[in-house]
């Protein structure tokens, strides 16, 4: 099939590069021209394992193309896929002027009985108000769908060829039909499909983020409670996770990225908006970012003031396998550090300089050793594996002080006790 794919950031590249892999004829508008240029030379402009050598490979096919103009991408499309990126305003509400953008110029030069499938996280009633804007404009026959994505950064490939579902609301069947027919290949694998109206394929999206979000709060306040009672954190997590009903669900500083924030903010901006406030998601909301307030807090209490002192920070990604710093947790902390007054030099094996240089005076080390050379505490903010496999003696030889925060619980209390170090969790 002939696909548009509009936006080309991790939504918009994975879904292109998958579609192409899938046998698709896909061009990929983006309107940052430099990073079409980028990934039309096989490039991509982040880091996601797997994609530079998915996208190769569907470049070499020639099915797969990046363009700046919509209205190419657009033209070209018997589905157009909207994947451009919806942030939160400060009210709360969501930013759909990209999406509505988008509409627009589908509607000026899209296809006779063309679809247009809103990728993008939006909240409830969005494809009824981009069908509305839609009409207006349009000349031709069209029709609107809703197909959430469900990808998650670092397993962005897997969770798009091998989904957990795949969502697709629609009000015609023949447009619910063209959409599953884009997915032919990964439904013959065996993916589940839910269908229903774009309403209701909407609110699945965001609700799944939330609840999701629900429970890493739960767990980290859980888990504060098993530190302060001498239970074992990580140890009730487990225990709890064998039940499947709970599942596994990793205590730590709390959730960050592009996605989990913002979709929970949404919809507890749309649940004021509607006269049904979601009270557990807003305490839930407020716990994660008190997560965050509670572990510098310790810090600061066992540096006795962070105020001269070298603290060391190990990963800023909001999570491993990637080098994504959005609504980073690492990034809240160096920044309250740096205020301050604290000396902070941090190491990722991802993350560039350049993408954390606005924070003026942290200082970028090239290894987790060197990150830590002289360091009177140490803040494991991350749990790439490279520092799971750290070896802590070494670790202590090159630090000043003895002061280990480990905000993903990847190290046991009892080891690093019994070496010497002062945990803090
Ligand atoms: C995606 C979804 O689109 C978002 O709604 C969801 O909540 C999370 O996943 P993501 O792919 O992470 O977002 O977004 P981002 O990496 O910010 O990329 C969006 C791209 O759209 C950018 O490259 C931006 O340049 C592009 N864009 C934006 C357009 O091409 N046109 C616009 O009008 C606006
Ligand atoms: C999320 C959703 O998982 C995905 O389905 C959706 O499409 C986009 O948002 P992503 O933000 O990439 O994906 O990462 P995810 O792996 O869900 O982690 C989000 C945050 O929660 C990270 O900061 C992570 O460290 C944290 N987390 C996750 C925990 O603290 N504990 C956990 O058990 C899981």
């Amino acid at each position: 099939m002939e696909l548009a794919i509009i936006g080309a950031g991790w939504v918009g590249v994975t879904t292109a590069a998958a579609m192409a892999d899938i046998g698709h004829t896909v061009v990929c508008a983006d309107l940052n021209a430099e990073r079409i240029e980028k990934l039309n030379l096989g490039e991509v402009p982040f880091f996601e394992p797997g994609l530079f050598e998915l996208l190769q490979k569907s470049l070499a096919s020639g099915r797969l193309k990046f363009t700046t103009s919509n209205e190419e991408a657009i033209k070209a499309g018997e589905l157009v896929f909207c994947c451009v990126n919806t942030p939160t305003l400060p009210d709360g509400s969501t930013d759909l002027n990209a999406v509505t953008q988008v509409a627009r110029a589908f509607a000026q030069d899209h296809r006779d009985g063309a679809v247009f499938v809103i990728k993008s996280t939006v909240p409830a009633g969005t494809a009824a108000a981009m069908r509305r804007v839609m009409t207006e404009i349009s000349q031709r026959p069209f029709t609107i769908a809703s197909n959430p994505e469900f990808l998650a950064e670092s397993t962005a490939i897997r969770d798009t060829m091998i989904p957990s579902r795949i969502v697709i609301g629609a009000d015609e069947s023949d447009t619910l039909e063209k959409v599953k027919r884009v997915y032919e290949p990964i439904i013959a694998n065996g993916a589940r499909v839910f269908i229903s109206d774009c309403a209701t394929a909407e609110v699945v999206k965001t609700a799944s983020n939330s609840f999701l979000a629900t429970r890493i709060s739960l767990i980290n306040e859980i888990a504060n409670y098993a530190n302060q009672v001498g239970a074992d954190p990580v140890g009730v997590a487990l225990g709890m996770s064998l039940d499947p009903r709970i599942g596994a669900v990793r205590p730590g500083v709390g959730y960050g990225g592009g996605c989990f924030p913002k979709d929970v903010q949404a919809l507890i901006g749309e649940g004021d908006r509607t006269g049904t406030p979601l009270t557990v998601l807003k305490a839930a909301h407020a716990a994660n970012y008190r997560q965050r307030t509670r572990l510098y807090d310790r810090l600061s209490a066992a540096l006795g003031g962070v105020a001269g002192k070298k603290v060391t920070i190990f990963g800023l990604a909001f999570k491993p396998k990637t080098d994504d710093v959005r609504d980073a947790p690492a990034i809240t902390l160096i920044d309250q550090l740096l205020k301050d007054g604290a000396q902070v030099v941090a190491y990722d094996p991802q993350v560039r300089p350049t993408l954390v240089n606005d924070h003026h005076g942290l200082v970028m080390a090239s290894s987790a050793l060197e990150a830590a050379q002289d360091a009177d505490a140490v803040a494991l903010m991350c749990e790439w594996q490279e520092f799971i496999d750290l070896d802590l003696k070494t670790l202590q030889h090159v630090m000043k002080g003895r002061i280990l925060v480990d905000g993903r619980y990847i190290w046991s209390r009892k080891t690093v006790e019994s070496l010497g170090f002062i945990y803090v969790v």
